[in-house]
């Protein structure tokens, strides 16, 4: 990276005009090109081997040696990590279960490909804060303290909360289909929670607070942290202030007795900022967060990591937001496609869910066999087969485009073999057990790398761009190829060197070590030094 940022200031010295190096096709066009109207200048530098001519390319053979040394000794622990985001801080909204329901294959996609994005922006200097946008306010409560009165046990309750609730609420939608009454009751409870009444507010902390120790389970399991668990609980005293903003800022108008944001004219249907029932809507506590945010935050950006069934609810926020003066520029939807599971179609309000829960530990108890058969004597097998487990999962997610659709399939994304998570912590513990048996030496003679480690060296000195490539464009799924191909062509290097022969290989391997737990570390996973 260094080396190619100096190479482009040196030319660019000589020749007086911004330079643009290219990637070649291939080295016999040498290791970039430069297109030049007149590309027969002369251009010097100890950085350059040579240059040749091709159409309108300056074909740059570049100096090995010296790169090769510039790029290994660059490796260290804080490789890949830059100061662009100096002073600046990003929000990323992420994860954001709902209280009362089970922990979703959506929020799972949402919580890693957020947490990911937090480390990535962490790592080119960026403030990030994280938050945890809980769905822990609206009429679904009043639904499920109307269900709790007439058929809940406090018993059952705390023995099993999430799965207890969701019968609950499944019941509740059950028992609508005879009694057409009851969803006015659940609105009347809902009603009644907003204005504060001392036995409702305490069944809604009671079910929040059973939730979340459940959601916890979940983020220890991953290693995962918040920086505010600011929920839409949160906002629900600044509604007033902020209906009143919007009231001031655009042209609201009343339909069919809701308050709305007409936007008619930037085809989308309308925003609507109170029901006729006089309660405030998902979107009203999305206004507030976001003011909230701007205010208290002040970031450049804030990130929202939401599936794409939800495209809909967040144009019509950020054009509310700009229509209130906001810069419309600051908010981004990082939108995700489906997880389908084997299992079918789920649906909360039948009951037919998937539990995430029992997706971790089917991950985690079926590595657990394969270490086991492969490697008997593992000291922390449980340890290891978490890391691995949890690993295979995250990386699952992470390594699709985001936005598509992903079937899940447990025998690919669990293999050691094949594009996976596994596949690059094995190749990680592989280089540490070679390393363990063998002593590093600090005298490196630049000179004896071959052609076929300069190209390996040449992918390793491309990880701070793929870092930076993929927070920008929200994608970590470039890292995750990266790491493969990283990973690939040093397992093909390995079967064809003995590395533990030379001082240089070694040192080499040390390196490649060192970027692929940083890689990983960047995507929420763990890298153990046996498996
Ligand atoms: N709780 C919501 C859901 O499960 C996601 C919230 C996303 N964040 C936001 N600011 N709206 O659908």
């Amino acid at each position: 990276m260094k080396f190619k940022e100096k190479l482009k200031k040196e030319i660019k010295k000589q020749i007086k005009q911004d330079v643009f190096l290219r990637d070649t096709p291939s080295p016999e066009f040498g290791d970039y090109a430069l297109f030049l109207k007149n590309p027969d200048k002369k251009i010097k530098s100890i950085l350059i081997e040579r240059t040749e001519v091709k159409g309108n390319y300056l074909n740059i053979f570049i100096n090995k040696k010296k790169f090769i040394e510039e790029t290994l000794k660059e490796i260290n622990l804080d490789y890949g990590k830059s100061n662009l985001g100096k002073n600046k801080t990003i929000v990323i909204d992420f994860s954001a279960p709902n209280i009362a329901k089970p922990f979703s294959v959506g929020h799972l996609r949402s919580t890693v490909i957020g947490n990911s994005l937090h480390k990535l922006y962490s790592e080119l200097g960026y403030k990030v804060i994280g938050v945890n946008h809980l769905g822990d306010w609206g009429t679904q409560f009043g639904k499920l303290i109307v269900a709790y009165k007439r058929w809940g046990n406090e018993k059952k309750l705390e023995e099993d909360p999430i799965k207890y609730l969701l019968s609950l609420y499944v019941k509740f939608h059950a028992e609508t289909e005879k009694d057409k009454l009851l969803e006015d009751e659940a609105r009347n409870e809902f009603r009644k929670l907003e204005k504060g009444d001392k036995e409702s507010v305490r069944l809604w902390k009671k079910f929040k607070d059973l939730s979340l120790e459940e959601f916890e389970n979940i983020y220890s399991l991953m290693k995962i942290k918040f920086d505010s668990y600011n929920g839409e609980a949160f906002y629900k005293d600044m509604l007033d202030d902020v209906i009143n903003k919007i009231k001031q800022k655009t042209k609201t108008e009343s339909s069919d007795g809701a308050l709305i944001v007409n936007l008619k004219q930037y085809d989308m249907p309308p925003l609507i900022i109170k029901k006729s029932n006089e309660s405030t809507s998902y979107h009203t506590r999305d206004i507030a967060a976001a003011l909230y945010r701007l205010k208290n935050y002040k970031p450049e950006r804030i990130i929202y990591v939401v599936g794409s069934e939800q495209k809909l609810h967040f144009r019509q926020l950020f054009k509310t937001l700009e229509l209130m003066g906001e810069d419309s520029k600051k908010f981004v939807h990082v939108d995700f496609g489906l997880f389908r599971f084997p299992e079918g179609k789920m649906s909360t309000r039948k009951g037919r869910v998937v539990f995430l829960e029992d997706v971790l530990d089917k991950a985690i108890t079926t590595i657990e066999k394969i270490i086991t058969k492969k490697n008997p004597n593992i000291g922390n097998r449980k340890e290891v087969a978490q890391m691995v487990g949890i690993g295979a999962i995250i990386f699952g997610d992470l390594s699709n485009n985001r936005v598509n659709n992903i079937n899940f399939d447990w025998d690919r994304m669990l293999s050691f073999e094949g594009e996976t998570g596994p596949y690059i912590q094995y190749t990680h513990a592989r280089i540490y057990s070679i390393l363990k048996k063998s002593k590093l030496s600090a005298k490196i003679d630049y000179n004896k790398f071959n052609d076929e480690e300069f190209q390996l060296i040449k992918k390793m000195s491309e990880f701070p761009e793929v870092i930076k490539d993929s927070a920008i464009k929200y994608k970590p799924n470039l890292l995750c190829n990266y790491l493969i191909q990283l990973s690939q062509l040093f397992n093909t290097y390995y079967t064809k060197y003995e590395i533990k022969l030379s001082k240089e290989r070694l040192y080499l391997a040390s390196k490649i070590k060192q970027i692929l737990s940083t890689g990983l570390n960047l995507l929420g996973i763990e890298s153990p030094n046996a498996m």
